[in-house]
Order: structure tokens, then C-alpha cells, then sequence
């Protein structure tokens, strides 16, 4: 197991929707291992293939007792909304609040390749669609109107200077 780098804005990778993930072998369930372990060492609750640079539909998680690893994910329901902050390890947590479905159903294959469907609320709800707009090429600043995306980003390569 090995600690990634993660990629930041604007890299090119964030920006651009993953491919389908095929191969559920060794490698894969070594790569989620990699996974985890960036993401714990960040004290992130959930990290994509994305954010160590590869562009790939994949994404891990363990937030809110809801610990998963979805490959080639979709929400395939939402129900009601939530606002609340978030932030993103690519975007150096700066937080933002960003308005999202309250409930999600998430569609995905596990490390098999079976299918499953893993419903959740809240901030675990937040987190697959957030993940899941990872995958997708999409970031939690683009749900945001411009003048605070700009202020989200400024503050992020600001304190990325004094780093
Ligand atoms: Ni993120």
C-alpha cells in the first residue's frame, strides 16, 4: 500500500469524465487499497480515482459508517434537499456551502464487479454524489454561482502560496 499524490485544481484529470472500469482484479483491489490510505492519511471521507491523477470511474469512501468502494457509480434516485458546507482534498478543503439532494440511492460495482444499490442521508448522501460528480469530470465548485466559485478558488491558491 502506497500514499498517493493528490491532484489539485486546475489539473486536466478533474475536469474530464472517467472511463468505465472493466478489470476487477488484483490491481483494481490494490488500487482502492491505495485509495483508502490517501484518504485516511487526508482526513478526507471520500476520494476518486480523479484526485490521484488516473481517469477512471471509481471512487472510495467511509463516511458516516457507510464505507464502500464504487466502481462505473450513478445516482439512480434522489429525494428532497440539503444545504450544508463541503469542500473537496483537490481543492484544498476550502469549504463552500453547496445545496444538494438530502436522500441518494447509488448504483455501483463492487471490487467483483457485482452490482449493488446502497441508499443514504445526509452528509453520507452528500458524499456519493459528490464522488459521483468525480467521476463524471465535475467538481463542488461547479455547482457553484461564478462569484463564489472565484472567491473558493482564490482563497485555495492562496493558501496553497504559504504552503
Ligand atoms: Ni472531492
Amino acid at each position: 500500500m502506497a500514499i498517493r499524490k493528490i491532484t489539485e485544481y486546475p489539473e486536466n484529470v478533474l475536469a474530464t469524465p472517467g472511463e468505465t472500469v472493466s478489470e476487477f482484479d488484483v490491481e483494481l483491489e490494490n488500487l482502492c487499497a491505495d485509495m483508502f490510505e490517501t484518504m485516511y492519511d487526508a482526513e478526507g471521507v471520500g476520494l476518486a480515482a480523479q484526485q490521484i491523477g488516473l481517469s477512471l470511474r471509481l471512487f472510495v469512501m467511509d463516511c458516516e459508517g457507510v464505507k464502500l468502494v464504487a466502481t462505473n457509480p450513478e445516482i439512480v434516485k434522489t429525494e428532497g434537499e440539503q444545504t450544508g458546507q463541503e469542500g473537496c482534498l483537490s481543492v484544498g478543503k476550502v469549504p463552500a456551502v453547496v445545496v444538494r439532494a438530502e436522500r441518494a440511492t447509488l448504483r455501483a460495482q463492487d471490487l467483483k464487479g457485482e452490482w449493488f444499490q446502497r441508499s443514504a442521508e445526509g452528509y453520507a448522501a452528500r458524499c456519493f454524489q459528490h464522488e459521483t460528480d468525480h467521476c463524471d469530470g465535475k467538481l463542488f465548485i461547479d455547482h457553484l454561482p461564478k462569484m463564489r466559485r472565484e472567491m473558493v478558488v482564490k482563497k485555495f491558491q492562496k493558501e496553497k502560496k504559504l504552503k
